[in-house]
């Protein structure tokens, strides 16, 4: 244990939420584990991208987190984009003009434009900066219990048990801990549909140039549709294009459990029928066998606590969004940020501190993740046109986006780890 704190704090989970805070914590010298179910780190081979807030987290958490993240990081390729955050097109103009004429609406810019890397590669770079000894494998948490100490004990499906002074759960949008703080029958223990669902593809970029052309392949576009959207931006330095097809559905899920399910080719291209040339000649460039994925959010239930005790909850276990926004990633980084200046502050030297920082991480926290989790939703609907007040209004859309995207990236995370450190000094008292 360091000289100036005398606790220990778990992390249950290791994606980007769980690895980022153990490398904020370990470089501050907070005594930190990190438990994760599965046999070593992994992300799915998708993109995924980090707006301005999220950039600015990652160097309060550690420089070397953004250096990874600098290293694997793909913007637009074009000089005269790389502050579009998207194009927005409507995708099926190009049906009637032809090419050339490919049904441009707007931009929404932002000071970084976009910034995207694959998944598999960023969370690789970042974990070079976990120590092995602060990681256990093959470790999925079922319950957490006190024992007489005061030190939590977590138990693991494979009948072993750990001990620390805190837990805190980044175990993602179907989170264990998130289940031991407000109770397995409570509504927000688990996550809902929201009635969207996506195909996910990466596509080799020549490919996609020869299909649409060098400006919308090597540029991140938003094709927009009657309850549908794809969007596409470049990936691997450009020499890989990621396509997310989204389709909105009356139907519900049918396991909750099980958030994808296998599809085919002909099934993305009857859901995209009646869209332009370009969109149907890019989803013609996916594998025959695809999967979709059911888009689930904590929005129909949002959280009650992010804490309870000195069990708390991080990242998508705290607020799972759907992916409109770009930025649920992006706000897992926040929540490292935010915890780790928190857990790093002189004042907190015991296990009896550690109360009064989880109730100060659920009240900076939680409205602007939840905020995150509806306002996505908004936004998802106002790509697909079935946003009430905007529906085909792209002047309105515009603004709407503008304001919103605002929100999440136009703040200081540096000040918004001060005003938690003053808010905590109210607690410590
Ligand atoms: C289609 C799609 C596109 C997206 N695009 C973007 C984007 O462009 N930008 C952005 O910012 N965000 C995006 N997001 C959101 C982003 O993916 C998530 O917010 C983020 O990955 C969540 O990270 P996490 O670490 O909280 O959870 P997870 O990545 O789910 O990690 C949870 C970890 O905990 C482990 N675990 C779970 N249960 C247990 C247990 N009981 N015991 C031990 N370990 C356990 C899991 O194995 C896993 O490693 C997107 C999401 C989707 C669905
Ligand atoms: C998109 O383009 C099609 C074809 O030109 C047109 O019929 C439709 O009205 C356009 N949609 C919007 C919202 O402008």
């Amino acid at each position: 244990m360091s000289q100036e704190k005398k606790f220990e704090v778990a992390i249950v989970g290791g994606g980007i939420a769980g690895v980022t805070l153990a490398i904020a914590l370990h470089y501050r010298s907070i005594p930190v584990t990190l438990y994760e179910q599965a046999s070593a780190f992994g992300e799915i081979g998708a993109g995924v991208s980090f707006s301005p807030n999220a950039v600015q987290a990652m160097k309060v958490c550690h420089q070397g987190i953004f250096e990874a993240f600098e290293k694997v990081c793909t913007r637009n390729m074009w000089p005269s984009k790389q502050k579009v955050w998207f194009d927005y097109l409507n995708g099926s103009e190009d049906a009637v003009n032809g090419v050339g004429e490919d049904g441009f609406a707007f931009t929404i810019s932002n000071s970084l434009g976009q910034n995207g890397v694959h998944r598999a590669h960023f969370l690789e770079e970042m974990v070079k900066l976990v120590p092995k000894d602060i990681t256990k494998f093959r470790k999925r948490l079922q319950s957490i219990t006190e024992n007489s100490n005061g030190r939590l004990v977590m138990s693991f499906e494979d009948g072993t048990s750990a001990e620390a002074d805190a837990v805190i759960g980044c175990d993602g949008i179907k989170s264990r801990v998130r289940q031991t703080i407000v109770g397995a029958d409570h509504p927000s223990a688990r996550p809902s549909y929201t009635h969207k669902y996506a195909y996910r593809g990466l596509v080799p970029m020549e490919d996609a140039i020869a299909a649409i052309g060098e400006e919308r392949a090597q540029n991140s576009c938003m094709h927009m549709g009657p309850d549908g959207h794809i969007l596409t931006f470049p990936v691997n330095h450009g020499e890989i294009l990621n396509i997310v097809a989204f389709k909105t559905t009356a139907d519900d899920w049918p396991d909750s459990q099980r958030l994808t399910k296998p599809a085919e080719q002909k099934d993305l291209l009857r859901d995209f029928e009646g869209y332009g040339p370009n969109i149907i000649k890019l989803l013609k460039l996916t594998k025959p066998n695809l999967d979709i994925w059911a888009i689930f959010d904590t929005g129909d239930h949002p959280v009650p606590t992010f804490y309870k005790g000195r069990v708390c909850i991080v990242g998508d276990a705290a607020h799972a969004t759907s992916p409109h926004h770009g930025a649920g990633a992006g706000f897992c980084i926040e929540d490292s940020a935010v915890m780790a200046e928190l857990l790093a502050d002189k004042r907190v030297k015991s296990q009896t501190d550690l109360e009064a920082v989880f109730a100060t991480f659920d009240a900076e926290r939680r409205p602007r993740g939840h905020w995150l989790v509806q306002s996505s939703r908004r936004v998802g609907d106002c790509y697909e046109w079935r946003a009430e007040g905007i529906g085909r209004d792209f002047g309105k859309m515009e603004a709407e986006i503008n304001e919103r995207n605002g929100v999440i990236a136009n703040v200081d995370v540096s000040k918004m780890c001060e005003h938690a450190r003053e808010e905590l000094g109210k607690r410590l008292v």
